[in-house]
């Protein structure tokens, strides 16, 4: 079996091109540098990482609620939240090809990454990450307006909504699902850093004189070692990183950066901070405790996912190289809920109308309660190879056997061994395994 340090990021984004799961961005146009498509497989897993996480945190506790925030939001929440003053990177310019870099990532002594030249870089300047627009017909600067470049703000300029609204008493958790956009200096490592993702954020509010942070934050920390276990995200691969207080961004007053053994090397995978009560005063709102009637800003803990990086690892960990006997097989071992198909349903042959017929019937029932695709391309070979490289829990051969016996053949994907299962028992036999 190949090892797992065989997983090259050109393995990854080819797998990804070739089966549907994420295209260049406008490539018919000769693409635009750093975007990307998410492809009909890619969209659902993509959906299943965010559906997982909202049943786990929203639905599956009775101390959260969840929000969908407006992504342009007034210019005000972020003077009031330092993202206009303090949300920069420092940049510096290749003094050959004027290729801007990150000052606190390239090599300043080096060649540029770029052109190879040694003429040196500019002097660093800040350069802010926030994105620009306008409302209106005009670009009068009175107009200016900026894409959201997190959720959280968001949650926070509607605390009093939601606790007016759900009547929630403290400690209590908004979570929110959604886009947000950073004008990165040097986005790359295909869908690692990019500059329009998406974010999955949960605000977790609570009274600091009651409630111990440092439990608060434990707690948050194991839910979510626990969740990335249950979407296989590989534990070997995670590095669970104590931010100095010299690096801690502007709002933090702890920060541990959950990190991941990416090919590219090990990089921040989501953080968990603890931002006090730094935005619900800055937006001047707080709370009152409806039994003793204290006024007071309530404090934060906050876990905060990116999406297209969680996929990325969960890519990284579920992708396997086998050999077979005669090959080498490609595999995405990926955990069979966020599996963007679970079974596919083959006719044995192409051009056997019964065969066909038979295997439509059966798609046409499991598609009610399972994600199938139907495919009666190539030989049963080659479908088995597309499924495994899709992550395909189950395939399902219809033959000339079924219309004699009533029976299919099932293939795991996992062990490739095949059982043969009664039609009238496929939906009982994929409800108990597809768990
Ligand atoms: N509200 C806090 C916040 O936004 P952050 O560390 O700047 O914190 C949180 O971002 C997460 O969002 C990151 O850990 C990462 O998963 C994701 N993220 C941030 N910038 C990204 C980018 N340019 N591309 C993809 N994901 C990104």
């Amino acid at each position: 079996m190949a090892e797992k340090q065989d997983i090259t990021m050109d393995k990854i984004v080819s797998l990804c091109k070739r089966r549907g799961f994420v295209f260049p961005g406008s490539e018919i146009y000769g693409g635009l540098a750093n975007s990307w498509d998410f492809g009909p497989y890619g969209t659902e897993l993509k959906n299943n990482i965010k559906q997982y996480w909202w049943k786990t945190f929203v639905h599956g506790r009775d101390d959260m609620i969840g929000l969908d925030s407006a992504i342009i939001m007034n210019p005000k929440v972020w003077e009031a939240s330092g993202h206009l003053e303090n949300f920069q990177d420092p940049m510096v310019e290749c003094k050959n090809c004027h290729e801007r870099f990150r000052a606190d990532i390239v090599d300043l002594s080096a060649s540029c990454e770029k052109c190879g030249e040694r003429r040196g870089f500019t002097d660093f300047k800040q350069f802010n990450l926030l994105f620009r627009t306008h409302i209106g017909p005009t670009e009068e600067t009175s107009s200016i307006a900026y894409l959201r470049p997190e959720t959280a703000q968001g949650i926070f300029i509607n605390f009093d909504n939601i606790v007016n609204t759900t009547r929630k008493k403290l400690p209590f958790g908004v979570a929110q699902i959604g886009k947000a956009f950073r004008n990165e200096i040097t986005p790359g490592n295909f869908i690692f850093r990019i500059r329009e993702f998406e974010q999955m954020e949960i605000e977790y509010f609570f009274n600091p004189k009651k409630e111990n942070w440092e439990e608060k934050f434990e707690m948050w920390l194991e839910s979510f070692k626990k969740w990335m276990n249950d979407i296989g995200v590989d534990s070997k691969k995670l590095y669970f990183h104590d931010i100095e207080k010299e690096e801690l961004a502007h709002y933090s007053k702890k920060t541990i950066d959950v990190e991941f053994d990416f090919p590219f090397g090990k990089k921040e995978l989501f953080g968990l901070a603890y931002r006090g009560d730094f935005d619900l005063k800055n937006h001047k709102i707080s709370y009152t405790d409806p039994e003793t009637q204290e006024k007071f800003i309530p404090h934060v803990i906050e876990p905060s996912l990116g999406v297209d990086r969680m996929m990325l690892a969960v890519l990284v960990s579920a992708y396997t190289e086998e050999k077979t006997e005669d090959d080498i097989r490609t595999v995405l071992k990926i955990d069979k809920k966020l599996a963007p198909i679970k079974v596919a349903v083959f006719p044995l042959m192409k051009n056997k109308p019964e065969l066909v017929e038979k295997a439509k019937d059966i798609f046409d029932k499991l598609k009610i309660d399972f994600m199938c695709e139907f495919d009666d391309n190539g030989n049963v070979g080659k479908r088995y190879r597309r499924q495994d490289e899709i992550g395909t829990p189950y395939c399902v051969t219809v033959d000339f056997e079924s219309l004699e016996d009533g029976a299919v053949t099932v293939r795991d994907r996992d062990t490739m061994k095949q059982e043969r299962i009664k039609i009238s028992e496929l939906q009982n036999y994929f409800k108990n395994n597809l768990q």
